[in-house]
C-alpha cells in the first residue's frame, strides 16, 4: 500500500474544497436559466427533492465510500469498487469513476480559460468598448472564439486555454494539501465576497422587483412535465459534483476518524446558498431590471454562454463607467474562481489514479496526465462545432454520471449494504443520520437512479443521442474556417474517446495482475 498517501489538513480545509469543486459555472449561468425555463420558483420543489433523496444521500455515499478507499490506498472508482465487490468486473466498471471527470475536464477547462480571457479584455477596456450593443458584444465573442483576436500574433483563445492548463495543473503540482485546500481556502472567502458584492448592487437597481418576479414567478402547471423534473435532477448531480467519482477521490484524502457527515452536509449547504441566492439574482434578475422587459424573451431563451458573455457585459455597461468596469472584472473573477476551484478536483481523480494503482509519483503523473488532457481538449477546442461539445454533454455529463452514480448507490446501498455504509459514514461523524434518510439511501435513492438511467435510454432520447438520430453533416465555421465534417468528426471523436477507454482498462488489468498476492491480503486484513 502507498504509505504516502497525503491527507487534508483541516476539516475546513476539505469542506471549502468540496464547496469549492461543487460551487461553479452551474450555479451562476446553468441554474438561473434553467430555473426560467422550468417555471420559476415552482422548479425549487422538484429541485429541492432531488436534492433530499437524490444530492445528500449520493454525497454521503461518496464520502463514505471514498474515505473507506482511502484506508487501503485507492482514491478512485477502480480500487475502492474492488474493494467493496467481491468480483473481478468491479475494477473496470469503476473505470467510469476516472474517465467521466476527465471527459467533464476536457470541456469545463475550455470554457474556463474564456473567463481568463474576458478578465483580461475587461481590465484592458476593450469589453467595456465592444458592450455598447447586443451585435457588437456578440461579434467580439465571436471574433475571441475564431481566434481573430490575438495577442502578441497568437489567437488569444488558444493563450488563455494553455494559460489557463498550466494553473491547474501548479495547484495540482503542489498536491491535495499545499494546492488544492491551500488554494481553496484563499478562493472561496474570495469568491463569496465578490459574489456578496455583486449581488448587492443587483439587488439595489431600480427594476429589480420586476426582475426578480420574472424569474422567480412560480407556474406550477410546468410541474406536470417530466422534462422540469429531469432538469431539476441533472442540476443537482451537475452542481454538487456527484455521481462521477469526483467527491469519492477528495473524501479518500479524508484522515480515518475523521467527520464526513457534517462535513459533506455543510458543503452542500454552502452550494445551495451560493446557487439560489447568489445564482438566482444576479444574471436575469440584472438583465430584466436593466435591459427592460422588452428583452426578457431573448433573456429567457439565451443560452448559458450567452447569458455569461454577452449579456452581463451589456449589463454592466448600464452601470456607470467606473463602477460597471470595475464590477465587471468582478463577475469574470468569480466565475473564473468558480471555476478553477472545480476543474482542479476534476483533474484529481486521474492523478489519483496513476499514483495510487500505477504507484507513478505526483510527477510523472502529471506529465502523463498532462499529455493526455492536452491532447483531448485541443480536439475539443477544434472541434468544438463540429460536436465535440456536444459529445462531452452526452457522455460525460449524462451518460458517465448517470451510470456511475447509479453503479455507487447500488455498490453502496445494496452491495456494501446500508447497515456497514451507514457504519463507515458515521465513524467519527458529528451528526447522527436522522431515520428517514436510512430508509431514503436503502431504497429510494438507487431505485430512483436506476428508474432515471432507464428513463434516460428510452423517453429521455439518449439511445437517440447515442444513435445520432436526427444529426446531419451541416456546414460550421470553426475557428476561422468552414468544415463540413460533422458525422466524420463525431465518430473520430467517439473513436479516439473509445481508445482511452480501452487503454484505460488495460492499464488497470495489468495492474491487478501485477499485484502480489501480499498486497491484495491488505485489503482484507483492512476490513475483516
Ligand atoms: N459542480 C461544478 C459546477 O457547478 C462542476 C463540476 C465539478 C462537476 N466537478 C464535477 C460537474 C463533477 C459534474 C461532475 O460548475
Amino acid at each position: 500500500m502507498n504509505q504516502n498517501r497525503e491527507n487534508w489538513g483541516s476539516r475546513l480545509g476539505v469542506i471549502l474544497a468540496v464547496a469549492g469543486s461543487a460551487v461553479g459555472l452551474g450555479n451562476f449561468l446553468v441554474f438561473p436559466g434553467r430555473v426560467a425555463a422550468n417555471g420559476g420558483a415552482a422548479f425549487l420543489i422538484p429541485y429541492f427533492i432531488a436534492f433530499v433523496i437524490i444530492g445528500i444521500p449520493l454525497a454521503w455515499m461518496e464520502w463514505s465510500l471514498g474515505r473507506r478507499g482511502g484506508k487501503v490506498g485507492h482514491g478512485t472508482g477502480p480500487g475502492i469498487l474492488n474493494t467493496v465487490v467481491d468480483h473481478p468486473v468491479a475494477k473496470y466498471l469503476g473505470s467510469l469513476g476516472v474517465i467521466g471527470p476527465l471527459l467533464i475536464f476536457f470541456f469545463y477547462i475550455y470554457i474556463e480559460s474564456w473567463l481568463l480571457g474576458f478578465i483580461w479584455y475587461a481590465i484592458t477596456g476593450e469589453l467595456s468598448r465592444a458592450a455598447i450593443g447586443a451585435d457588437s458584444m456578440a461579434g467580439f465573442l465571436g471574433d475571441y472564439l475564431s481566434g481573430a483576436k490575438k495577442i502578441a500574433q497568437i489567437p488569444s483563445h488558444l493563450l488563455f486555454f494553455v494559460i489557463t492548463f498550466f494553473l491547474n495543473f501548479l495547484i495540482i503540482w503542489f498536491g491535495v494539501r499545499r494546492g488544492i485546500e491551500r488554494s481553496a481556502k484563499i478562493l472561496m472567502p474570495l469568491l463569496l465576497i465578490l459574489g456578496a458584492i455583486l449581488m448587492i448592487r443587483v439587488l439595489t437597481l431600480p427594476g429589480i422587483g420586476e426582475g426578480l418576479g420574472f424569474l422567480w414567478n412560480p407556474d406550477f402547471s410546468r410541474l406536470g412535465d417530466v422534462d422540469v423534473w429531469f432538469a431539476a435532477t441533472t442540476q443537482i448531480f451537475f452542481t454538487l459534483s456527484v455521481g462521477i467519482g469526483t467527491i469519492l477521490t477528495y473524501a479518500s484524502y479524508v484522515k480515518p476518524k475523521q467527520d464526513i457527515a457534517l462535513s459533506s452536509l455543510t458543503a452542500n449547504a454552502t452550494n445551495e446558498l451560493v446557487e439560489v441566492i447568489i445564482g438566482g439574482t444576479l444574471v436575469i434578475p440584472a438583465a430584466i431590471a436593466l435591459l427592460g422587459s422588452v428583452a426578457s424573451a431573448d433573456i429567457a431563451k439565451a443560452g448559458v454562454v450567452d447569458l455569461g458573455f454577452i449579456t452581463m457585459p451589456l449589463i454592466f455597461s448600464k452601470m456607470g463607467e467606473i463602477v460597471g468596469y470595475i464590477l465587471q472584472i468582478f463577475w469574470f473573477v468569480l466565475l473564473f474562481i468558480g471555476g478553477l476551484t472545480s476543474s482542479v478536483s476534476i483533474l484529481q481523480p486521474g492523478i489519483s489514479f496513476l499514483e495510487d494503482e500505477l504507484r507513478m509519483d505526483r510527477k510523472s503523473s502529471i506529465a502523463v496526465l498532462g499529455a493526455i488532457t492536452m491532447f483531448f481538449t485541443l480536439l475539443v477546442i477544434w472541434g468544438f462545432n463540429a460536436g465535440a461539445a456536444d459529445e462531452i454533454d452526452l457522455w460525460g455529463f449524462q451518460f458517465t454520471l448517470l451510470l456511475f452514480g447509479t453503479i455507487e448507490a447500488i455498490v453502496f446501498s445494496w452491495v456494501l449494504g446500508v447497515p456497514e455504509g451507514i457504519k463507515e459514514l458515521l465513524e467519527g461523524a458529528e451528526i447522527t443520520i436522522a431515520k428517514p434518510f436510512i430508509f431514503i439511501m436503502k431504497y429510494v435513492t438507487p431505485t430512483f437512479l436506476l428508474g432515471l438511467l432507464i428513463l434516460w435510454f428510452t423517453n429521455g432520447g439518449g439511445m437517440d443521442k447515442i444513435l445520432l438520430k436526427g444529426v446531419e453533416s451541416v456546414p460550421v465555421t470553426l475557428l476561422g474556417g468552414v468544415h463540413t465534417t460533422n458525422i466524420a468528426f463525431i465518430w473520430g471523436f467517439r473513436l479516439s474517446l473509445l481508445a482511452l477507454f480501452a487503454a484505460l482498462n488495460l492499464t488497470i488489468f495489468t495492474a491487478w495482475r501485477n499485484r502480489t498476492p501480499a498486497q491484495l491480503l491488505e485489503v482484507e486484513d483492512e476490513f475483516n
